[in-house]
């Protein structure tokens, strides 16, 4: 099983810019593209949050348009950017959206890697967090299924980056989710958005990560008093391929124009 994991895509509507800069929405349209000529087609795609710059109907209306050629199945969840209701709204389809109200948690069983999305998300704030409620929901998501390999998804990543202006919109206290992901080892990967960037570390006896964003990243300065700044580094996307033998085992994938491919062989 490959899932892809695309995340904070931030789409805006009518060709505008994100910070002036940005045409999140065209950035999008050639992530798509990427995946679907990828040699393997992945089983999945999830989509880690800021899944739109404003949490307007419109964007949402325009997140559809631009993954509609999207073959597999795609689970959406909310970054800080994202308006819970607007996106429910959008896709009524997607009745796993609606799996634990008002927050958008949801288990997905219908493939060899369970998918656990959790919401770390504090309407009209940037950083984010975990209530009592919502980490009681995850404790018995997760103890329903113990022998199931799983990927536990969050927009906020449960841990420093390094990056201070980040960490200062990070996740509140990741003390208590920690505890519980330590009492399941079936989760395989803890993968998260919102840093922009390609970022792992060891986290509760398992891997966390960040995904880098399908537009603009967040510059790679590892200072407390680091400038709040982005540059047009290569966008990307994350690769997470599972069998029982291997685990999971994740690539980066880079989304652009590059010379290549060579052959290896006899020169
Ligand atoms: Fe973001
Ligand atoms: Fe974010």
């Amino acid at each position: 099983m490959i899932v892809a994991q695309v995340s904070d895509t931030h789409v805006m509507t009518g060709g505008r810019l994100a910070y002036k800069v940005v045409d999140t929405a065209s950035h999008l349209q050639r992530c798509i593209a990427h995946i679907l000529a990828l040699k393997q087609r992945p089983d999945a795609v999830v989509m880690t949050g800021d899944l739109t710059d404003g949490g307007k109907p419109e964007e949402y209306a325009l997140l559809r348009e631009l993954i509609a050629p999207l073959t597999m199945p795609v689970y959406l969840m909310p970054g800080n950017h994202d308006d819970r209701d607007a996106l429910r709204a959008a896709f009524p389809g997607h009745a796993y959206l609606g799996q634990f109200p008002p927050f958008i948690q949801y288990a997905i069983e219908e493939h060899a890697l369970r998918i656990v999305a959790i919401d770390t998300v504090i309407p009209r704030a940037a950083g984010g967090e975990l209530c009592e409620q919502r980490l009681a929901w995850l404790a018995s998501a997760l103890a329903a299924q113990p022998q199931r390999p799983t990927l536990l998804l969050m927009h906020h990543p449960p841990f420093v980056t390094w990056i201070g202006h980040m960490d200062d919109i990070g996740l509140a206290d990741a003390q208590p989710l920690a505890r519980i992901v330590a009492q399941h080892p079936q989760v395989e990967r803890v993968l998260c958005g919102h840093l922009h960037r390609s970022i792992q570390v060891r986290f509760a006896g398992t891997i966390a990560c960040t995904a880098p964003s399908t537009a603009h990243q967040v510059s790679l300065d590892l200072a407390r008093d680091a400038a709040p700044t982005f540059a047009m580094e290569p966008p990307g996307y994350l690769l997470h391929a599972w069998s029982a033998t291997t685990g999971v085992v994740t690539h980066t994938a880079v989304v652009g124009e590059f010379a290549g491919p060579y052959s290896f062989g006899p020169h």
